[in-house]
């Protein structure tokens, strides 16, 4: 005997959700690596960055109990830096300004990648993180000066592996750090420039062993 016509056809609503939810995830997905792929034609020595940030983040979160949708968080830290393609060539890649005028460039490109993605409504939740992503724990980073926890929680994760990324391997002029090195300095930079307990958390976590699967890690969570 053939199912009742409604149960058929309730059955078909939700495979046309399904895949229509799909879809829109994989074109979300493919929106996000097409600006990567922006921001590293301009920027071919942060190659891999947004990825690797990505990638700190979310073990970051996975640490901390997961706190924030993994999903959303994974989109932020891909384009955290994608208002650098505002900034002119020469900043892109060194970030080292000369004067005034680089420094208010270079310290726009939060608000400009911000006002970027506000194109997109979906992205609306985690936009707060791209544009705070330069904040400190002690007030004295950019563009708003915000100060502990007023900085979005997303942020400040995002400012602990984009700076970890950074002095791993090396940056605006700076020669890459050992790992050592690296943890030292973020110790030093607790309560400063970072929140202090993401740092204890952070420096909880297996980083050797996470460092030397991370390429291999990246690719598993696509
Ligand atoms: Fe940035």
């Amino acid at each position: 005997m053939s199912e009742p016509l409604y149960q058929r056809q309730l059955m078909e609503y939700a495979q046309d959700l399904a895949r229509a939810y799909r879809e829109i995830r994989e074109s979300r997905d493919d929106f996000l690596k097409l600006l990567v792929t922006l921001v590293e034609l301009k920027a071919p020595a942060v190659r891999g960055h947004a990825r690797r940030v990505a990638f700190w983040s979310l073990r970051l979160n996975e640490a901390l109990g997961r706190p924030l949708e993994p999903a959303a968080l994974k989109a932020a830290a891909l384009a955290h830096d994608v208002g650098k393609l505002g900034l002119p060539d020469r900043l892109i890649s060194s970030w080292v300004g000369e004067g005034d005028e680089d420094r208010e460039l270079i310290e726009a490109h939060p608000l400009l990648g911000a006002s970027l993605l506000e194109h997109v409504a979906a992205f609306s939740t985690w936009i707060p993180w791209v544009r705070h992503h330069h904040e400190r724990w002690d007030g004295r980073g950019f563009p708003a000066h915000l100060a502990g926890e007023a900085v979005p929680l997303g942020a400040r994760m995002i400012a602990i592996a984009n700076g970890f990324d950074h002095r791993m391997h090396g940056y605006g002029g700076e020669p890459a750090y050992t790992l050592a090195g690296t943890t030292a300095w973020m110790e030093q930079n607790s309560g400063a420039g970072f929140d202090p307990e993401l740092v204890r958390t952070f420096l909880s976590m297996p980083l050797e062993a996470l460092w030397a699967n991370r390429l291999w890690l990246e690719e598993v969570q696509g």
